[in-house]
This record gives structure tokens, sequence and C-alpha cells, in this order.
């Protein structure tokens, strides 16, 4: 019996061994191991046998067992190795630098974001830092503080929307210089940029918008420095080009005055131009030197301080930069407007 197994064991090795096959490989695997396998005869034949005889040859066949087992499972390791590196021969090499055949779509920034980015920068090189405000704000912020009293027309609820008074969406970033004066003392340079509400609805008006505003104050700012100042801004956004200051009302600076460009598509001539409305100019930004009453809500002395301050339209740079007619289209979340930027 010993001779049998020992006998059935070399044989099994050299066919093993000389495979080149894996289902066959798997065939002679249930040939020798599998349920009715030779092996497997031959332990079930034991039963028949004295005690110490079994234990003898059980030892022998279960070891023959265990090294055909991890011959085969060996064997098998090395076929599926040559197997594959057989198939990478025939396989055409692949270029892992070739784009994919599905085109990755690049993203863009908005165009408000793009501006907002550029204008901000521009005034960061010279000295301006940012500050930010709530856009939920209060009544004596978005217009007390700025020296707006009660009955002026910007109050009117059909322009502001009211959550509850004296809760408000702010319809302006000026509140944010009142925030700013109250936390810090001068001398200031600072930027508000951020979303806006108001209860508009045209093409050149739209429920939220975005503004940048800008507040100076130290002991000797000037109506100089304010138009050296915008002078700069302009030139950087849109190339040098002649400004206008025209006086202009807002309650929280005196003197104050609407900035104008000379128009970018006419170039001032203003014949039948539909960007100015054959006028020549563009109108930019509102600004004007800090009013006493709004350094006197902050408790800065009005005597000892100037300051000038300035706000406008992100959306409105935008439309003038880019030759954008429509306002709302910045909204409207049309992919083939907003893949131009
Ligand atoms: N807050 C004004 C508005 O929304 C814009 C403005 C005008 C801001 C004059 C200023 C300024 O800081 O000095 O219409």
């Amino acid at each position: 019996m010993i001779d049998n197994i020992q006998r059935i064991r070399e044989e099994a090795r050299i066919r093993i061994s000389s495979i080149e096959d894996l289902e066959e490989l798997d065939r002679l695997r249930v040939h020798y191991l599998g349920k009715k396998g030779l092996i497997t005869t031959i332990l079930h034949q034991l039963k028949n046998l004295e005690d110490e005889k079994r234990r003898e040859l059980g030892a022998t066949i279960n070891k023959a067992k265990d090294e055909l087992e991890s011959e085969i499972s060996l064997r098998k390791n090395e076929l599926r190795k040559l197997q594959i590196e057989r198939e990478l021969e025939k396989s055409q090499p692949i270029d892992v630098t070739l784009p994919g055949s599905v085109p990755l779509e690049a993203g863009s920034l908005h165009p408000i974001t793009r501006v907002t980015h550029q204008m901000v920068n521009c005034l960061k090189r010279i000295g301006f830092s940012v500050v930010s405000g709530p856009e939920v704000e209060l009544e004596y912020y978005n217009f007390e503080a700025l020296n707006t009293p009660e009955h002026h027309p910007a109050r009117d609820l059909q322009d502001t929307f009211y959550i509850n008074k004296p809760v408000l969406l702010r319809s302006h970033t000026s509140p944010v210089q009142i925030r700013t004066m109250k936390s810090k003392q001068p001398p200031l340079q600072v930027l508000a940029v951020g979303k806006v509400y108001r209860s508009d609805y045209d093409v050149t008006h739209t429920p939220m918008f975005h503004q940048m505003e800008g507040l100076m104050v130290d002991h000797d700012i000037s109506l100089a420095d304010l138009k050296g100042l915008l002078g700069y801004f302009i030139k950087n956004i849109f190339g040098a080009r002649p400004l206008r200051f025209r006086p202009s009302y807002f309650p929280f600076v005196e003197p104050g005055a609407e900035v104008d460009m000379q128009c970018v598509l006419c170039k001032g001539n203003g014949r039948e131009c539909r960007m100015c409305s054959s006028t020549g100019w563009l109108e930019i930004c509102g600004c004007g030197m800090v009013h006493p009453n709004v350094f006197k809500a902050v408790n800065y002395d009005p005597d000892r301080y100037t300051g000038l301050a300035f706000g406008m339209g992100i959306e409105r740079i935008a439309m003038l930069k880019y030759g954008i007619e429509d306002l709302r289209s910045f909204f409207e979340n049309d992919y083939r407007m907003l893949e131009q930027f």
C-alpha cells in the first residue's frame, strides 16, 4: 500500500510540473484530490484497516495530500503569471499619457467672481484690506448711522426688503463702514465686498447684486486722494480714460459725487451709442468725503479725522468690461454665457 501511494505521488509530481494549461491542471487536481480522486479513495479505504496500520498509513497519505495541494497551487500561480505575460506580449503597449476619449470639461470662474478678484486685488496693492459685514442687517447700520433719516426715500418699503422692522436685507455695503469704524480706530483703509438686496427687477436691476465699498480714514485725507485713488482704480480695470466727478447727494458723504468714465464703446463722442445712451459717459460709482454726522455716530472726532468713501456695483463694472447688455444674464446660469469667461 505504501508503495502504491509513493508511486501515485511520484507520478502526480511529474504530471503537475509538465502541465501547461490551467484547465488541465484543475482536471488533474480533481483526478487526485477530488471527492472520487485517487488519494481520497485510498483515505476512505483506511477505515477497514486495524488501528496501528491505519495511523501509519494515514500519516503518509495526509502528507502526500498536503504536498500535492501545495504543488498544485504553486503551479497554478506560475501558469497564471505566464498567461498574463503572454497576453501582455500580444497586446499593444498602452500610452498612459494619451488624452482620454471623453474630454474633461474645465470649469471657470463666474464673471462676477473674476471682476471682483480684479477689483479687490488692484486696491489691495495700494494698502486696502478686506472687511465684511452681515447681509441681514439692522436699520441702524443700514440707514441711521449713515446719516439717512427716517423720511429718506431709500428707506421706503418699496426699495428695501424688510424681514421684520428693524431687521432688513442690507440695501448697500455702506453699513460695513459703520461696523468697521465702531470696532477699529483710524487710520483705516478697508474694502467691503458682497451681496446687497433691493426690490427691483428689470434689464439693469436684479433684487440681489454685488457691491464693493471703500473707506479710508486718517488725519488728512482729502478729495485729491479720492480722485487719485479712483483714477488709479479705473486705469487698472479699464485702462487709462478720462473721468469726471459730478456733484451728487448721498446722505453719508459731504461733498458727494458720482464718477463717470468716458464711454468705452463710442470713446466719448456719443453718436448713437447704446452703451452710454449717447451721453459719451458711463456712471461708475458714488463717492465722497465721510459726513461729520457719520463720524459722530461711530465716536470718531470729526475735527481730528477726515475720510473718503466710495461704493460701486460689481455687475455694472463687469457689464461695461465685458460688453454684457442684460444684467439678468449673470444669474440665469446659462452655460453658453458663462463658458465665455
Ligand atoms: N451706498 C451707495 C449706494 O448703494 C453708494 C455709495 C455712494 C457708497 C457714495 C459710498 C459713497 O461709500 O461715498 O447707492
